[in-house]
């Protein structure tokens, strides 16, 4: 990576009332043309011009510290020379085409397959797709494809994107309700989030309480659903809290699956991509997926997604199995190849890992002088802070999570939040972040978090 690859050197610097009077301009005109159910733009109202690797500038010249990454779509931070050459060497060349092989996609695959977890890697095959949730989509209609199955197995907090058939296995109701859209052939069961666990069982015995049921349902014909066709997973809980789950319940939940021939399906979406420190999250419980999506830093910044799934399955499927025009795009796979080649020959990795370990010690550290930190989890660069009303009740306080964010936004840092509740900040920084803006941002964070409990 070239030496003058940097975030602006006075990161995070804001000069104007936000948003400043050009943004204002700008998100005017947005507002009167654009949706006003945009959420995003209610978090962080400002009008962007340029980012540069874990820094924005915004249109008045405030300079924000990136702690969002476009939700780990820039895990290798805002134009990355890397990742804008081989952009721009496929946009000159041809920037769209229907399957017909240019070589950025067959050099993607092959290093696509070069990094697949366990027996997946030199035995699968890819079905590109466009985002997350046609990726999930596309898993779950082949995993019931290839078992002639119907239900899909989901977790409690799962985020698998809101299409008119994933948005089923999207656990948070409201989705459903928006969408006017039924839970169809879909079955959730608790995911081992250990704060917040639904059943009464000693600690330690999360995984299995949910695997076991799980069994249950597969094993009893009169337990309720139909028959299992897929168990649809996040190896790191996203959206619903950044939940590290327990170390036994993925390699349980391979071996049940395993038992039963249920496909088990890998949503690593958000977790891979060396997010956690490793390309895919499952490498850290040794289990081999079935069938893995795949999307956002995959295309550094450009839509694409995919399923990468055991080569039996591709058997019989028949021609147009899954449609998409804009399906395997030349410029994200070229972005995606650079990526991964990266992320397998730089240190990236392990410095995730590192500095990752050293953020989760720091938060862990505000924590213990803090009365509203309930809990810090996480995998390298997907670090949760879960905010409660008061550690005793765990009460989530998600007026906590939102004034936070507010707070961090306006002194500069672009940090957002997820949880069953709302009210778990995530630390989720490109993974190539300069420690000195860890360091910056870990100080407004600990400055306005006393701020928001001096007003609890
Ligand atoms: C784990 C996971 N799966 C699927 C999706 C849906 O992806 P998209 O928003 O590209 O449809 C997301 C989005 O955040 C996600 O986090």
């Amino acid at each position: 990576m070239p030496a003058t690859f940097s975030s602006y050197p006075d990161a995070p610097s804001v000069k104007t009332e936000l948003p400043g009077p050009r943004s204002k301009e700008i998100l005017d005109v947005q507002n009167e043309l654009e949706t006003l159910s945009r959420t995003y733009t209610s978090f962080f109202p400002v009008a962007i011009a340029e980012g540069r690797n874990s820094s924005i500038r915004d249109m008045d010249g405030n300079v924000f510290v990136d702690w969002f990454a476009g939700v780990c779509v820039i895990n290798l931070g805002h134009a990355n020379p890397l990742v804008v050459n081989a952009m721009r060497g496929q946009l000159e060349a041809i920037s769209h085409i229907n399957e017909m092989p240019v070589p950025a996609r067959t050099s993607f695959l092959k290093t696509l397959n070069s990094t697949l977890p366990g027996d997946l890697r030199n035995n699968s095959r890819t079905m590109f797709t466009v985002t997350g949730a046609d990726a999930c989509e596309a898993a779950v209609s082949l995993a019931r494809h290839v078992t002639g199955r119907r239900t899909i197995v989901a977790f409690g907090g799962a985020y698998h994107g809101v299409h008119g058939g994933i948005i089923g296995a999207t656990a948070n109701r409201h989705y459903r309700e928006y969408a006017s859209l039924p839970s169809y052939g879909v079955h959730h069961l608790p995911y081992p989030y250990t704060y917040r666990f639904p059943y009464s069982v000693r600690e330690g015995d999360e995984s299995k309480s949910v695997v076991d049921t799980l069994e249950y349902l597969i094993r009893d014909t009169s337990s309720g659903p139909d028959s299992i066709a897929g168990v649809l997973v996040e190896p790191v809980q996203g959206e619903g809290g950044y939940i590290v789950p327990p170390p036994d319940f993925l390699p349980m939940l391979r071996e049940v699956t395993e038992k039963h021939s249920i496909p088990l399906i890998v949503d690593e979406v958000q977790s891979g991509v060396g997010r956690t420190g490793r390309i895919w999250a499952s490498e850290h419980s040794s289990i081999t997926p079935d069938i893995m999506c795949i999307s956002k830093a995959i295309g550094g910044g450009i839509p694409n997604s995919m399923i990468t799934y055991r080569r039996e399955y591709d058997e019989d499927l028949p021609p147009g199995f899954h449609l998409g025009t804009y399906r395997g795009n030349p410029i994200a796979l070229a972005a995606g190849d650079a990526i991964l080649k990266h992320l397998k020959e730089s240190n990236t990795l392990s410095r995730v890992s590192k500095v990752g370990a050293r953020v989760k010690a720091h938060f862990e550290e505000i924590a213990s002088g803090s009365r509203s930190i309930g809990e810090v989890r996480g995998l390298g660069f997907m670090i949760g802070v879960e905010l409660v009303e008061d550690r005793k009740s765990r009460a989530p306080s998600q007026s906590a999570a939102r004034s936070l964010r507010d707070r961090l936004f306006r002194k500069g840092v672009l940090m957002h939040t997820c949880g069953h509740y709302g009210n778990v900040m995530r630390f989720m920084a490109p993974l190539t972040i300069e420690d000195e803006l860890v360091g910056r941002g870990l100080e407004i964070f600990d400055s306005s978090l006393r701020e928001v409990e001096s007003e609890m």
